[in-house]
């Protein structure tokens, strides 16, 4: 039988410790719309009500992934799979699903203590996206908003979680770090985005490594490069090419320590034709700084 997967990385929540660093970040740089609601940030980057929950925690790390299934079915079955690969799935309360704008929602716990949000629903609204920056747009709809990249103590016990209880799909491997201390990164996919997840097994006390946000022309890019680079953002890895989803992309740092990774023309995958390898290096070109 075909295990039932997410459909999409729908919303992410950050926890940080300056909503005003954060939000002068998110329109200057990534140039997303922001909305400030009840303490918090609302990132907007398509026509979803909000992408990223930005709330002052002081943890400076992610809070929350959510992810969308395509139906109700497709949610009963997903509860099962979780049971039987042995995660509890709680039901989140009306005011919860309220809060998330969805119809459905439940959660569980990744095994490193990341909060996990499953729900049904429909997040569109009628507000189009207008960036305050002028980007063009950025690639999301049935591919989600982007990926993020994990750190995971325990490898194993993170793919018994992310391919066995959320039905991801292997998409590759990376080997890459200097010699003597080298990892393995592990890519998943749950629709044609080359990974909406991937793992390094590094056990460190944070959960995020990076977040990576796509858009729709290079041109974008080398704008978000200049934004970045007048606002004086940490610019951690140079402009580069990846081997596996041949990303374009440049990778700063987040007024929260971890990165963002802005970039564009990312491969898609076709699963009936898909084939996993594994890689030694993480560039094509580009990408010097921390990840070379
Ligand atoms: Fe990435």
């Amino acid at each position: 039988m075909i295990p039932t997967s997410v459909a999409e990385l729908a919303y992410i929540e950050l926890g940080v410790s300056s909503l005003s660093d954060w939000q002068r970040y998110s329109t200057e740089v990534l140039g997303l719309s922001v909305k400030v609601d009840n303490e918090s940030l609302l990132l907007k980057m398509d026509t979803s009500i909000w992408r990223i929950k930005i709330v002052e925690t002081g943890e400076d790390d992610i809070r929350c992934a959510g992810f969308k299934m395509v139906d109700e079915a497709s949610m009963h079955s997903m509860i099962e799979q979780l049971n039987n690969a042995g995660f509890t799935v709680t039901p989140a309360s009306n005011d919860e699903a309220t809060a998330r704008q969805v119809e459905f929602l439940v959660s569980c716990q990744d095994p490193f203590g990341l909060r996990i949000e499953l729900f049904v629903g429909d997040r569109t609204s009628d507000l189009p996206f207008v960036s305050p920056q002028g980007v063009n747009g950025f690639i999301t709809g049935d591919q989600g908003l982007g990926h993020i990249v994990l750190f995971v103590a325990d490898e194993q016990a993170a793919i018994e979680f992310y391919q066995n209880g959320l039905g991801f799909r292997l998409s590759d491997h990376i080997t890459m770090g200097p010699k003597g201390r080298q990892i393995n990164l592990t890519f998943l996919h749950c629709n044609p985005r080359h990974h909406s997840i991937a793992l390094a097994p590094v056990p460190l006390p944070k959960k995020l490594n990076h977040i990576m946000l796509e858009v729709t022309s290079l041109d974008d890019v080398g704008f978000g490069l200049d934004r970045a680079t007048a606002q004086s953002t940490p610019i951690s890895s140079s402009i580069g090419c990846h081997t596996n989803d041949q990303m374009v992309s440049f990778y700063m740092k987040t007024p929260s320590g971890f990165d963002i990774e802005y970039g564009f023309g990312g491969l898609q995958i076709d699963d009936e034709t898909w084939q996993t390898t594994s890689y030694d290096k993480p560039s094509i070109w580009g990408h010097k700084g921390n990840l070379n």
